[in-house]
């Protein structure tokens, strides 16, 4: 599966904590759009799409909550739960999140400005969409 948990460096001191995500070093595509998702409630369900080109990373800054993901042949739920952990999410890859605490604040890094035209909202098109650019799957 095209995804990776990224580790971030915490310079941490008595000061309190500072995390760095960096292109090349941590974020290996150039960042065109940021997001953030706060406030959801822990009975709501977010995403349920994949991407034809977008790369994201997701960082829980604050509090926590769970990404489901799916290539079409096995499913992993990753927690994020801690603001020095990241999840690279590449290409055919669908994801569900969920389990979000109250206080949570999922930040997500976009390799590109927004566009619909690059959404697959259907689970059925994106199992499609996997056999036309994995052949033999
Ligand atoms: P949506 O894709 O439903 O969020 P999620 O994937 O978390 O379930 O997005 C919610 C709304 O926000 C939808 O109307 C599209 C809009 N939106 C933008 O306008 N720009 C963006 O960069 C994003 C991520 C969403």
């Amino acid at each position: 599966m095209d995804t990776q948990i990224i580790q971030f460096q915490n310079h941490a001191d008595d000061r309190g904590s500072l995390i760095v995500a960096e292109y090349e070093k941590e974020i290996p595509f150039l960042v065109k759009r940021i997001y953030y998702i706060y406030d959801v409630s822990d009975d709501k369900h977010r995403g349920f799409h994949s991407h034809k080109d977008l790369l994201q990373v997701y960082i829980a800054i604050h509090g926590s909550l769970k990404v489901m993901l799916d290539d079409g042949k096995k499913q992993e739920t990753v927690l994020l739960d801690n603001p020095a952990k990241g999840l690279y999410i590449g290409h055919n890859v669908w994801r569900e999140i969920f389990d979000f605490s109250k206080d949570a604040v999922l930040l997500v890094l976009a390799s590109e400005k927004f566009s619909e035209s690059d959404y697959i909202r259907k689970y059925n098109d994106f199992l499609e969409s996997i056999k036309k650019t994995i052949p033999n799957t």
